[in-house]
């Protein structure tokens, strides 16, 4: 369960204080999906952020699965971060150094897992996703959706029981936004785990438990229609 109470962020640039989330309230729990919509600079990423402990919020509580958040120091929340949270981002940030198979497997192998248990645990999602074929390519090689789909792998590999996902089908087109989200959405459903899905397209959200407009820094529950 996450409960977030109260949460103020402002960013302060030069002389001007901007607030970008205003006393936000949300509680989300074990298992749900979740959307939250708004335009442009409304503040999605920045409260992702705030769950992934990534920023602090200026003011506000943050539990997370009966943790005070607020509480823990700098190292602590890299460990929380580590062990409860995966995180897929609009641009993949995969890295170029390594193959496929390696991008998934390395948040295992950094944990001190050895290298064939890594791989062999990320040739299962290779083959869960449709990708196996192409696990020794390096990930410039392969199609945007091909990309998200490594991305999808690489953030459930430790089996997070938070998955955030932040403009996921952002840059890609129709069908992969639809084979992509449709991969999270099942994936997040049979691992039982949170999803958060920050998105522009309201398609999307139409599958999810619950949906969430971000305006004037606060979440209004979004009808779907
Ligand atoms: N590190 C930062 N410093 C200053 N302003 C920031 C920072 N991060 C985000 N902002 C500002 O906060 C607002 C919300 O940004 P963001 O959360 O990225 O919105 P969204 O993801 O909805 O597009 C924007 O006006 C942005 O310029
Ligand atoms: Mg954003």
């Amino acid at each position: 369960m996450i409960k977030l109470n109260n949460i103020i962020k402002k960013y302060i640039q030069g002389q001007v204080t901007v607030t970008v989330l205003n006393k936000l309230k949300l509680v989300i729990n074990n298992k749900e999906t979740i959307g939250i919509i708004g335009p442009s600079g409304s503040g999605k990423s920045t409260l992702l952020n705030i769950i992934a402990l990534l920023e602090n919020p200026t003011f506000g509580d943050i539990e997370i699965s009966g943790i005070d958040c607020n509480v823990l120091k700098a190292e602590e929340k890299v460990n929380f971060r580590k062990k409860n949270i995966g995180f897929i981002f609009q641009n993949n940030q995969l890295l170029e150094d390594f193959s496929v198979e390696e991008n998934i497997a390395l948040p295992l192998i950094m944990d001190g897992y050895s290298y064939s248990k890594s791989i062999s645990k990320a040739n299962d999602y290779l083959e869960l996703l449709g990708i196996f074929e192409r696990k020794k390519f390096k990930p410039g090689l392969l199609s945007g959706g091909e990309q998200q789909r490594v991305a999808i792998a690489r953030a459930l590999i430790k089996d997070p029981s938070i998955l955030l996902a932040d403009e996921p089908t952002g840059s890609l087109d129709d069908k992969n936004t639809e084979v992509v989200f449709s991969f999270i959405n099942k994936l997040a459903k049979e691992k039982k785990i949170i999803t958060i899905f920050a998105t522009h397209n309201l398609n999307l959200i139409k599958q999810l438990d619950k949906s969430f407009l971000m305006k004037g820094g606060n979440l209004i529950d979004f009808k779907k229609s």
